[in-house]
């Protein structure tokens, strides 16, 4: 019921009678006082006066359903939203609901987890209400094989969506690693329930650092804040995403991996690097020639011969 009432006071800014409320969403008057007392608890500003009615003041930064889907103006992505105040990870979440059948673009989100998980076994620090921590669901038609298309995908998304909102023009490393500078700003995981030759879903999580300060995070990283000298409203930034997230998304099943790759290729920093990779056989080093046409890197030995990664660390040697 939250959410109802939310959008109606959201749409009309001005005092709103309970008598009105009741009316319109057709609900009681002692139900709506209840329903204002547990959203002040949550944070919202609720003036209410007598013979004029409630009106919103202001709304926390929380990653609540109902102020996520305020406004969203998506097809797809987050029609679908579960929200955990705490959670493991949002992975875990999201394979649950992945599993048992959720629709494709259902968002998990946090506002922390306990379990972060980041590549390579990794793990991601999430500290509470500072930073964006979610996973979205995806089935897309591609085989097991093109899955890392996803991950560059995702990656032109996050870049596009913090420039739009915060003006803060990140790089990727690749595969899936948004910095400024040199210090990283977000990560992407990408992980997937297949059969050999067939995806049933995909799930990409994203960790975006947005209002911590620098000493809230792990050495190396850095925030929107941080960049811009200024906080963001969380649910902003995420609209922001998920909408970039429906383009890109859009534009691959439509026109192909083409757009996407040209995109990721501007916004790239480590295409002309010299690079090492770690390899169970040792290390790849050479340069980072290009992009595959299946979002692999390949990379240009010194004796000229080139090699394939789908996945790895990418450690710049100059
Ligand atoms: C990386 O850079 O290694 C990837 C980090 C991915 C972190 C996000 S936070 C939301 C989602 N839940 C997780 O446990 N991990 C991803």
């Amino acid at each position: 019921m939250y959410e109802p009432i939310i959008r109606f006071l959201k749409e009309h800014q001005s005092y709103l009678s309970g008598e009105e409320i009741s009316r319109s969403l057709n609900i009681s008057r002692a139900a709506i006082w209840k329903y204002m007392q547990e959203l002040r608890k949550d944070g919202y500003e609720i003036e209410a006066v007598p013979h004029l009615g409630y009106r919103l003041v202001s709304s926390p930064d929380k990653l609540f359903v109902w102020e996520i889907k305020f406004g969203l103006n998506t097809k797809r992505m987050g029609q679908n939203i579960i929200y955990h105040d705490t959670v493991t990870s949002t992975m875990d979440a999201a394979f649950k609901v992945g599993m048992e059948g959720a629709s494709e673009g259902t968002v998990i989100c946090a506002e922390s987890q306990t379990k972060g998980r980041g590549r390579m076994g990794r793990s991601w620090i999430s500290p509470k209400g500072k930073g964006i921590y979610f996973s979205i669901l995806l089935r897309p038609k591609l085989p097991p094989s093109e899955v890392a298309k996803l991950t560059l995908m995702a990656a032109v998304a996050v870049a596009e969506a913090v420039k739009n909102v915060a003006g803060v023009e990140a790089q990727i490393k690749w595969p899936n690693d948004l910095l400024v500078g040199r210090k990283k700003l977000a990560g992407i995981l990408t992980e997937l329930n297949a059969e050999m030759d067939r995806v049933k879903f995909v799930v990409i999580g994203i960790g975006l650092n947005v209002n911590a300060s620098v000493s809230q995070l792990p050495s190396g990283a850095t925030s929107l804040k941080n960049e811009a000298k200024r906080s963001f409203s969380r649910v902003e930034v995420l609209q922001e995403i998920l909408r970039e997230i429906e383009k890109w998304y859009g534009r691959l099943s439509v026109q192909g991996f083409d757009l996407i790759l040209d995109r990721w290729k501007e916004l790239s920093l480590t295409l002309g690097k010299r690079v090492r990779i770690a390899d169970p056989s040792g290390f790849i080093e050479g340069e980072a020639a290009n992009i595959d046409t299946d979002g692999g890197l390949l990379i240009r030995q010194d004796t000229g011969v080139i090699v394939k990664k789908m996945a790895g660390d990418v450690v710049w040697v100059h």
